[in-house]
Parts: structure tokens; sequence; C-alpha cells
């Protein structure tokens, strides 16, 4: 028999993304719709640990749809990767009478919650919120979309100055372990390269790529570099390397850093929280647990959480090529 939930938890932790606070606000409300009391947990795990909590309604949550970043603030909790640390915020959860957790964010957001529910089997469901897109279940992770949209303005805007004196850009985007902004986004402001790591480049065919795209008339270029791939070398040091190679070419470097998770959310990030806020909580009132709510084919769907931790998502293939094709 389904235990009737009265009180579900809710945390941000990982890096933030824009769309977290819709995501908080669609949880909040559908506690409400539920008569389910929702409580806040402060700083992610680290919150957890401290029993640092906060019961919010649904007036709490007003006009925070529009707003970057969380109101429930994260942080990297040292606290929770030690057994005290996961013993004390159990006890926090039982003293409050929380039933479930909502965990908001990212890989390795998730690891932490499964650990948490192999040793106390308390229940949890997680929300994707990272901009990196790089979790397997979902075709777009909360933030992702507006990072995009950052970037690409960013882009545009050294594009003008690039064009203007002739230059050749490398820009640096965020993504640790994973392309998806960079090429998406690179897709999005044409650049002329986009090196990610998951396809090998190599620094033979980028200056044969770019040596090419001299000779064939272009004057500026942008190199869109992930932050996780830079050919074994930092982005400068990338730089100055094509530049000595390639003398004909003025080269300068950017790393567009932490404005990437910035900004107010793009309308389709919080469309996104507000139907995975939705699911998260509908599923636990269904006596679900352990699972991720994404959104799969444009719909919003369950995947075992210890598949979203495990299996990253492959760089899509038809982007490479349409990229290939286009940058000539
Ligand atoms: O949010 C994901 C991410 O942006 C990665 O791409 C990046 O490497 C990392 O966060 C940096 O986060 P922080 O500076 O908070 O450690």
């Amino acid at each position: 028999m389904i235990k009737e939930i009265k009180k579900i938890g809710v945390l941000t932790s990982g890096g933030d993304a824009p769309g977290m606070n819709a995501a908080i606000r669609a949880v909040v409300r559908s506690c409400a719709f539920y008569d389910i009391e929702c409580v806040g947990i402060y700083r992610g795990f680290q919150g957890l640990v401290e029993g640092d909590f906060k019961v919010l309604g649904p007036r709490d949550v007003n006009y925070i749809i529009n707003k970057g970043g969380t109101v429930l603030k994260s942080a990297r909790s040292e606290g929770f990767r030690t057994a005290e640390g996961r013993k004390a915020a159990h006890a926090h959860l039982l003293e409050n009478g929380i039933q479930a957790l909502i965990i908001i964010g990212g890989d390795g957001s998730f690891t932490g919650g499964l650990l948490f529910n192999k040793e106390f089997g308390f229940p949890v469901m997680g929300i994707p919120g990272t901009i990196d897109n790089d979790i397997h279940g979902t075709s777009h992770t909360i933030g992702f979309d507006t990072a995009l949209n950052t970037v690409v303005e960013a882009v545009d805007k050294i594009r003008d100055t690039a064009s203007s004196h002739k230059r050749l850009f490398f820009i640096e985007v965020m993504g640790r372990d994973a392309g998806h902004i960079a090429l998406n986004a690179g897709i999005g402001s044409g650049a002329e390269e986009i090196i990610i790591p998951e396809e090998n480049m190599g620094m033979d065919r980028l200056l044969a790529s770019l040596k090419k795209s001299k000779a064939s008339g272009k004057s500026s270029s942008i190199v869109i570099v992930a932050e996780g791939e830079k050919l074994g070398k930092n982005v400068f040091e990338l730089g100055d390397y094509v530049e000595k190679n390639l003398p004909e070419y003025d080269v300068r470097v950017s790393v567009l850093g932490h404005m990437q998770r910035g900004g107010a959310p793009s309308c389709f990030d919080r469309v996104l929280a507000s139907r995975l806020g939705v699911k998260a909580v509908d599923s636990i009132v269904e006596g679900k647990s352990n699972y991720m709510v994404g959104l799969l084919n444009d719909q919003v769907a369950l995947t075992p959480l210890s598949k979203a931790v495990k299996g990253h998502t492959g760089i899509d293939q038809e982007l490479l090529r349409v990229s290939d094709i286009i940058t000539i």
C-alpha cells in the first residue's frame, strides 16, 4: 500500500542553472495542490546536514519564475560526503516529518541522492538542473536553453569586433565533461570551428581547416572551445599555438565563464522547469522513488536515477554533420 505523503523536502544542488527557481515554484505549488507541506532545504545537501529548513507555501514563491540562480542557494557539501553527515541529514528529515526528497541538480547531486536512498531507504526524486545538458534520460536539462542564448548573444558581440579587426577568436564556453553547449551555440552563432571533448579533432586538422578558411576568403573567424577540451592545451595556449603556426591570423582569446550560468531563464526553461516540477510531485504522490523526471520526445518521462547518472548523453551526430556542412 502507498503511504500517504504529507511532507516533501526540496533542495537545489551543484552548479546553479537558470530555471531552478521555476522548478522550485512548481514543486511548492504542486505540493499545495495535493495538500502536502513543502519544506525548502537551503544550501543543498549542506542544509540537509545542518537542518537548514523552511516551510514554503505558494506565496513564498511569488515572482521567482523569472529569476536566475536559486532562492534556496546551492553548495558543494563536504559534510554530506561523510557517513556522519548523511546520518545527521537523515535525522533532520525524520525530526521534521519529511517523507520524500526532491533534488534539483546534476549528475553529482543525483549520485548523492542515490547513496542516501541506499543507506536509509529514503525516497528521492531528481529534477535535472544544469546548463551542461549532460544527463541521460532528458533531451534538455533546466538551464541549457538559457545558457545557449546567453552564449550566442555574447558570440554575436565578439563577432562584431572580430570582423572589424579581421581577427580569429577562440571563445571558451562551459561544459566540463560535455560539448553540448559548444556544439549548439557554435552552430547557432555560425562559428567556423567547434572543439568538443566528444570528438578528437586533433591539432593538425584544426590548423588545416583554419588555413582553408582563410584561403576561401574569410577575413575573421570564431572557434568555440568547450571548457573540457582544448586539445591538451588551455585555451590561451591553444590560441598561441595557432598564432605561431598560422601567422596570417591575428588571434584573440575570450573565456565567457560564469556569466553563462546567470540571467533570467528563457521561456523554454521556465516551461520545462514547471512541467518537471509538477511531474516530480505527481510521481512521489504515486509512490515512486529513485527516478529522475525528464523530457523525452517532448513528453515528461521518468528514468531510473541510477541510469540518469551512469549514461551520459552522447553528442548528437546529426548536429555534428550539420556543423561540418555549414561551416564551409
Ligand atoms: O554548471 C556546470 C558547470 O558550468 C560546468 O560546465 C563547469 O565546469 C562548472 O559548472 C564550474 O562550476 P563551479 O565554478 O561552480 O565549480
